[in-house]
């Protein structure tokens, strides 16, 4: 078992990197366009993503932590990182249901009530949106 603490913060840096843009994105129009257009999907309404989305930061913060305190302590053996690993699985476990009801819900929903323009207008912006959020990030000190 390779325990690369280091290179385990560089991946993590860059996953929260894009996840803040993606989340970006969704917040800022998907989740706003949903809500406008006040589908009544039982289980399924807006205010679960913006929950969702505050308790992934939240469990992929915890995980940030866990890390770091990892490297400040460090380890030996590969046991010590099994709290870690809990953590990780835990903030998986809700991104997958995440995705899942955003696939299932979220983006089925829009597709079917926007016409195709609107689809093409809320696709470009997205996609706007994303590029300056990326720029933003990179130039963000790290
Ligand atoms: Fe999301
Ligand atoms: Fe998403």
């Amino acid at each position: 078992m390779s325990l690369d603490l280091a290179q385990a913060a560089r991946h993590l840096a860059s996953y929260r990197a894009e996840l803040e843009v993606h989340m970006v994105v969704e917040e800022e129009l998907v989740i706003p366009r949903f809500e406008q257009l006040g589908i009544e999907i039982k289980g399924g309404g807006a205010h679960f993503y913006w929950l969702e989305h505050k308790k992934l930061d939240g469990l992929l913060t915890g995980v940030e932590q866990g890390l770091a305190e990892l490297t400040e302590r460090g380890v030996s053996r590969g046991r010590d990182v099994i709290t870690l690993l809990q953590r990780e699985f835990t903030f998986e476990h809700l991104m997958e249901h995440h995705e899942t009801r955003e696939n299932y819900a979220l983006y089925p929903a829009l597709a079917e009530h926007l016409s195709a323009d609107e689809q093409r207008d809320l696709w470009k912006r997205m996609q706007a949106r994303e590029g300056q959020a990326r720029a933003d990030h990179s130039a963000a000190p790290s």
